[in-house]
């Protein structure tokens, strides 16, 4: 008996494509709309912290005070290294991009995780808060390493921001730091099926392990179209120069048919709602860190892009505003995207989760456009 199959549709970068259902994030890239759970972005950037929004993303509904108490004892009773992690992180190159060692960090997490190949929900959920409490700490002291300071622990008495930011700089970071830090955390926590959450359920639908599909997601968020576009921006802002020079080389740029980075997105023909937030955001940061003029530069760019491609529904992405906040907390520019690390575990663990309980393995097909019926030639006769 021969079964017959619908022809599968090609469909470039899968942009049409609807690969899974999920319960976490919901974008509306006409309107501009990112909710989490339901919740609009904008209310949880005002209001939430990044604890609580990782619990609402997690367990899809607000926590009461205790539960939230109760799980944030549980991240940073997790924030500890495993001390084997101290001699791997110094074993690091010190000129290693920081998104190289992340990589290979939290992949060698897994090495001193006796449930790494738990697949129970119960380890997977325990998997997942030791990847957001321990990300952070390989972050900030591979810095230190790579800059030959000593190495320092995190502190369980401050939250996931406030700890990176005192292990990064040695010092309790001000309240206005922190709640800037927490804020970015808060607004990259999940966003659907983008290409890093993506490769990572493409790598926990073969029932690998998440610390296998949150090191691929690492990996993939790592281009500059997806979360290396922060560090991006701020090479273009840097490679600018002064306001006055702005308009001549985007335009120049455009006329050439690159990029501009921290433009445009696919799904986004709107503004980005979480641009929306962090442009004003950034701008009080500038002007409280004497950053005014990289604010006055990214708005400029935004104005020249509007009148060039805006009317194509290009517009400013996440990633814009993100990287003169990160510049303006004191971030070196090659610690932007580790920030998007340390926030996107929360939808990539999520994602992870929502999949095995429904899985069924990812996996597409291509196109065949080679030759068929070719001859085997014997390599004397080539
Ligand atoms: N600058 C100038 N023009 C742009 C930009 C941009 N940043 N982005 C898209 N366009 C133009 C394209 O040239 C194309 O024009 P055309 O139709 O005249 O040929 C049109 O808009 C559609 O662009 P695509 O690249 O086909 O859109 P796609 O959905 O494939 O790409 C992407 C989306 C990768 C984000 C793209 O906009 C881009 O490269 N942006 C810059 C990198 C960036 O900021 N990435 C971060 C995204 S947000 C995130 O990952 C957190």
């Amino acid at each position: 008996m021969t079964t017959t199959a619908a022809k599968p549709r090609f469909d470039k970068g899968l942009a049409n494509t609807i690969a899974s259902e999920s319960a976490m994030s919901w974008i509306d890239g006409q309107e501009g709309v990112l909710e989490y759970v339901g919740i609009d972005i904008d209310a949880l950037a005002r209001n939430s912290t990044f604890e609580e929004t990782v619990f609402l993303l997690w367990r899809r509904k607000l926590p009461t005070a205790g539960e939230l108490e109760a799980f944030s004892a549980l991240i940073r009773g997790e924030y500890a290294l495993p001390e084997p992690m101290w001699d791997i992180i110094r074993g690091v190159p010190a000129d290693a991009g920081p998104m190289h060692a992340v990589r290979t960090l939290v992949s060698a997490l897994a090495l001193f995780d006796p449930e790494a190949d738990d697949p129970s929900l119960e380890a997977n959920e325990r998997k997942g808060i030791r990847l957001l409490a321990r990300t952070p700490s390989l972050i900030a002291n591979f810095d230190r390493h790579r800059n030959g300071r000593d190495f320092i622990k995190p502190d369980k008495s401050l939250d996931v921001a406030s700890s990176f930011l005192a292990m990064l700089n040695g010092e309790r970071p001000t309240e206005t730091m922190a709640k800037a830090l927490d804020v970015c955390l808060i607004l990259h926590a999940d966003h659907g099926f983008n290409a890093s959450t993506f490769a990572g359920l493409v790598t926990i639908s073969t029932l690998s392990d998440m610390y296998s599909a949150v090191t691929t997601a690492i990996g993939t968020l790592k281009g500059p179209l997806h979360g290396g576009a922060n560090e991006a921006v701020m090479h273009l802002l840097d490679e600018i120069g002064g306001i006055d020079k702005v308009e001549p080389f985007i335009r120049a740029k455009l006329d050439r048919k690159e990029k501009v980075m921290g433009f445009g997105h696919r799904v986004y023909k709107a503004y980005d709602p979480r641009a929306t937030y962090l442009k004003t955001f950034a701008k009080k940061l500038a002007e409280d860190t004497g950053n005014q003029g990289l604010y006055e530069m990214s708005n400029r760019i935004e104005q020249i892009m509007h009148e060039a491609v805006g009317s194509k529904g290009i517009h400013p992405n996440v990633d814009f505003y993100s990287a003169t906040t990160y510049y303006s907390i004191g971030l070196a520019i090659d610690l932007f995207t580790p920030m998007f690390v340390m926030s996107r575990i929360a939808g990539w663990v999520g994602h992870c989760i929502e999949q095995l309980s429904d899985n069924r393995l990812i996996r597409p097909r291509c196109e065949y456009i080679g030759p068929h019926q070719q001859p085997y030639v014997p390599i004397a006769d080539r």
